[in-house]
């Protein structure tokens, strides 16, 4: 343990053959540049770079943040599904505002986007939740995610149950699963560079389309 500060200072950052980035040549939206960015990270070889941290103000007033998938993304803005009653639902319900953040380490690459939340209606709601595989929706159905389990006997037998309900009732939908609309204000794309010039550019929302500025490193 004493080690530690040497072991983790060890470890090499921005390596590799990194992309370019040249902010002169960027889109007018950062929708059109995330989904630049998505394909050349697929491109790239990118593991799951459709999971982002969702981060949020904790019904206890600290931040709280967890790993989640992007459903989508559209001139609308970036959508998330959560079980309405798990911490993160409840969160968003009492202060509906949220950042995503993407790193794609390949590339070193970072994606920051932040902005208010909005429920989708129950119908859309209800598609994003059909559209899962069985086993997910078994999964989202248990609700009571994030309390205490007892045994992990208690989990196996629910989730039995739970499997065999979905497969009896294939359109059954948790009522509590809610689509949501992140509206950015802000995204940022930050570029690593091995010099540590990495190279910064920030959208803003402007009263039409967008601004634009580059950042410090
Ligand atoms: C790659 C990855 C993807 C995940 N996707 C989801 C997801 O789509 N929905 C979800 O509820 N949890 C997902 N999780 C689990 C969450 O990170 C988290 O543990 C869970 O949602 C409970 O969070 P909460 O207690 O803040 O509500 C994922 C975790 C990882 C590592």
């Amino acid at each position: 343990m004493s080690d530690m500060r040497a072991y983790l200072r060890a470890f090499k950052v921005f390596t590799g053959d990194l992309p370019e980035f040249d902010p002169e040549a960027v889109p007018a939206t950062p929708e059109a540049l995330f989904v630049e960015w998505l394909y050349a990270a697929v491109e790239a070889g990118v593991r799951e770079p459709h999971a982002m941290t969702l981060s949020t103000l904790g019904t206890d007033g600290m931040p709280a943040g967890r790993v989640l998938v992007l459903k989508n993304i559209d001139e609308e803005g970036w959508q998330f599904a959560v079980h309405g009653e798990s911490p993160k639902g409840q969160d968003l319900i009492a202060h509906p505002a949220a950042a995503l953040t993407f790193y794609w380490s390949e590339q070193a690459r970072q994606i920051r986007v932040r902005g208010p939340v909005r429920a989708e209606s129950a119908e859309r709601s209800a598609q994003d939740f059909l559209a899962r595989p069985p086993g997910s929706r078994a999964e989202a159905l248990l609700g009571r995610q994030s309390q205490t389990l007892a045994s992990r006997d208690d989990l196996e037998l629910a989730a039995k149950q739970s499997r065999e309900r979905v497969d009896a009732e294939p359109d059954l939908v948790a009522k509590e699963w809610t689509l949501y609309t992140l509206r950015a204000e802000t995204v940022e794309f930050w570029q690593g560079d091995a010099e540590r010039k990495h190279t910064r550019v920030k959208y803003r929302r402007a009263s039409e389309g967008w601004s634009r500025e580059l950042l410090w490193p």
